[in-house]
């Protein structure tokens, strides 16, 4: 069990070990950026925007000079550029301790990526369906490797609808953002059956923030509630900074909030909904993923 004040104080020591954060420019994932970057990790920035990048980790360098980080540009809406991104990785690192599959968007109006996906499906599982596979060489090889991914209390209302995961027939952006969500959860679970059946090292673990107050909510109604609803932002990054630090986390298992509704508090074990672990539906997704991105891996047993 989860201690019910787990705080980022206790994040041993991070030294020799390279994390690399998706979306680590804003919100959660800056926070896990600074506060792993604060407790020695090797961090790589990984974020769409260069200048925004450049920004937070001079921010992150205000509060640590010592802080070991690294800004490369990925953009996970476009696959051609998860394949670069991934390439520029192997060829500057020889192995990843931390993979946290971080960065999201929400609810935005109907559009496509580079690559014909719906926008929200598309950035928020398939582009980090495709890194992981692309990356998980590179987790093979460290002593301890964890791939955090993140993914919202919205993955209640979210649903494998395979016939039109891509928004062929309908969309509304509420509920295919609750999609996705719901495909972070049931990849990291499926993720770490499979590495488990091989007798991987790798962990596949997830986590979600609760209801945090960051640059998420930005166009949405939710602007209104966050400064009375909303955690702050640096509470919304512990379950996965506790996913991935934690020696009390369970390979597979999903983190979230320990208050009402899971919206707020600090991290514990959070209630996996019946079809999170379908594991035909998993599959299914799974071979979806690789069939969408063409990037195939840890095939099923
Ligand atoms: N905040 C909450 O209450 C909450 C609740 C549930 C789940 N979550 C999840 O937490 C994660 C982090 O969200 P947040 O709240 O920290 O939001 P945020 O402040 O908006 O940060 C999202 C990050 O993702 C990046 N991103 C978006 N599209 C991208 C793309 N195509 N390629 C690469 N990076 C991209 C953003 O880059 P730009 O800055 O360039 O846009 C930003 O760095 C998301 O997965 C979200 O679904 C958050």
């Amino acid at each position: 069990m989860a201690r019910v004040t787990w705080t980022p104080e206790q994040i041993p020591s991070q030294a020799g070990k390279t994390v690399l954060i998706t979306g680590a420019n804003s919100g959660l994932g800056l926070e896990s950026a600074r506060r792993l970057a604060g407790h020695g990790a090797d961090v790589i920035m990984a974020c769409r925007n260069e200048t925004k990048g450049r920004q937070a980790l001079d921010s992150i360098r205000a509060d640590y000079p010592e802080a070991r980080l690294t800004l490369m540009q990925l953009d996970l809406s476009d696959l051609q550029s998860v394949k670069d991104f991934a390439e520029k990785v192997h060829s500057r690192y020889d192995k990843l301790d931390v993979l946290m599959n971080n960065a999201g968007i929400m609810a935005p109006p109907f559009q496509r990526t580079r690559d014909g996906f719906e926008m929200q499906m598309g950035t928020n599982h398939l582009g980090h369906f495709a890194l992981t596979g692309l990356l998980l060489d590179l987790l093979e090889k460290a002593e301890a490797p964890r791939i955090v991914t993140i993914s919202s209390l919205a993955q209640y209302m979210g649903r494998m609808n395979f016939d039109n995961l891509n928004a062929e027939k309908s969309y509304k952006r509420w509920t295919f953002y609750g999609h996705s969500k719901l495909a972070n959860l049931m990849f990291a679970r499926e993720l770490d059956r499979r590495l488990r059946e091989r007798g991987s090292r790798v962990q596949s673990l997830a986590a979600h923030p609760g209801y945090a107050s960051t640059n998420l909510q930005a166009g949405t109604l939710f602007t209104r509630t966050n400064s009375f609803l909303a955690q702050p932002q640096h509470m919304g990054a512990y379950p996965g900074l506790y996913a991935a630090t934690s020696d009390e986390a369970q390979r597979g298992g999903f983190y979230g909030p320990n208050g009402l509704f899971g919206a707020a508090g600090y991290p514990a074990a959070a209630h996996v909904r019946r079809i999170a672990d379908d594991r035909k539906v998993a599959d299914k997704l799974w071979k979806q993923s690789e069939e969408l991105t063409g990037i195939t891996y840890l095939d099923a047993a």
